[in-house]
């Protein structure tokens, strides 16, 4: 069955293998997005166990781990190791790439294993978030990545992924499929929701007139604290804007590069929509090193066109 008959086919029950079998999405690369999508079981059951417990252990930010922030990364790599799909694992919770594979397998993996840790013990809805590359990473996301997907957490698992192919969302349902809900999703060229990470008082003169802006325009605010919710929650509504921006002291923001950025990036431009610093589209920014951070604006196309327009008359 070719690409265009899909959307025939999802009059009937479509899982996530089959979808990407339809979309004639290369196999090695359906079979490690589909391994992906059997941890994110593993990942939930883990959750499920309620240990929200601290690790007392810092990550390379110097951020408090939760013992679940490590355990999702555990599980993550070592089902990767035994993937046959994958050369080298790169997690914002390890200081530095390491091998998974034999030195011979296609396929280079990002991993934010747990995004919202600070949303654990509150119960509000977290996520996985994961870069599919040809290459070694750190890389510029538009040389090297050929998926990218999430996983939420919450009331209900939904996966998300790209490879490439248009932004499609699945349903974990109780038999343990994951069932398409949301096929080939794509932003409207405007929306009505903004999502604004970073402290307002901390905000440039710039940022805070295209803030100013959204809000003269009747922007409802939706921020959860969750980079996966909140941009699900772009992606889902057919768009808006999430921003966490440049702040004044802290110029490089606070999202990472190859583990957050890029792969919403590849999802959200995808959908139709746009991810940049301000300057720059996200996928186009070289990654000097895995740390990486840059300021985002990422969402529907008017909003992030206005972004740059507001940042670049605050540099003039
Ligand atoms: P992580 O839980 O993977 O460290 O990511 C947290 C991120 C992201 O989820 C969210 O958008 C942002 O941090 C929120 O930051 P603040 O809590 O500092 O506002
Ligand atoms: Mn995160
Ligand atoms: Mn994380």
């Amino acid at each position: 069955m070719s690409a265009d008959n899909i959307s025939d086919a999802t009059k009937h029950f479509v899982d996530l293998r089959r979808h990407m079998w339809m979309a004639g999405i290369e196999v090695d690369l359906r079979r490690l997005i589909w391994q992906i999508a059997v941890t994110g079981k593993y990942i939930s059951a883990k959750i499920h166990e309620s240990n929200r417990k601290l690790a007392g252990l810092k990550n390379i930010y110097n951020e408090e781990q939760l013992a679940l922030d490590r355990s999702s990364d555990t599980i993550l790599r070592i089902q990767l190791e035994h993937s046959g799909f994958v050369r080298e694992y790169a997690s914002e919770e390890l200081a530095e790439t390491i091998k998974v594979g034999q030195g011979d397998e296609k396929y280079f993996v990002t991993a934010d294993p747990l995004d919202g840790s600070s949303l654990v013990d509150t119960n509000l809805a977290i996520g996985t978030i994961i870069g599919i590359h040809r290459n070694h990473v750190p890389a510029r996301g538009r040389d090297t990545m050929a998926a990218a997907l999430y996983i939420t957490y919450g009331p209900l698992i939904t996966f998300v992924y790209s490879a490439g192919k248009g932004t499609h969302e699945f349903v974990l349902n109780r038999e343990g499929e994951y069932v398409l809900s949301e096929e080939n999703i794509m932003l409207k060229e405007r929306g009505s929701i903004y999502s604004l990470g970073g402290l307002r008082r901390d905000w440039t003169e710039a940022h805070t007139r295209y803030i100013e802006f959204l809000e003269r325009e009747g922007y409802k605010l939706r921020y959860s604290g969750g980079f996966v919710p909140d941009i699900n929650q772009v992606l889902i509504k057919r768009g808006g804007v999430f921003t966490y921006p440049a702040l004044k002291n802290n110029p490089r923001g606070k999202l990472r590069l190859n583990f957050e950025l890029q792969p919403m990036a590849f999802l959200i431009e995808q959908a139709g929509g746009k991810a940049t610093d301000g300057l720059r589209d996200i996928l186009d920014i070289p990654a000097d090193s895995l740390d990486q951070r840059n300021p985002v604006y990422i969402g529907s196309r008017f909003e992030i066109e206005k972004a740059r327009e507001f940042l670049a008359a605050g540099t003039e």
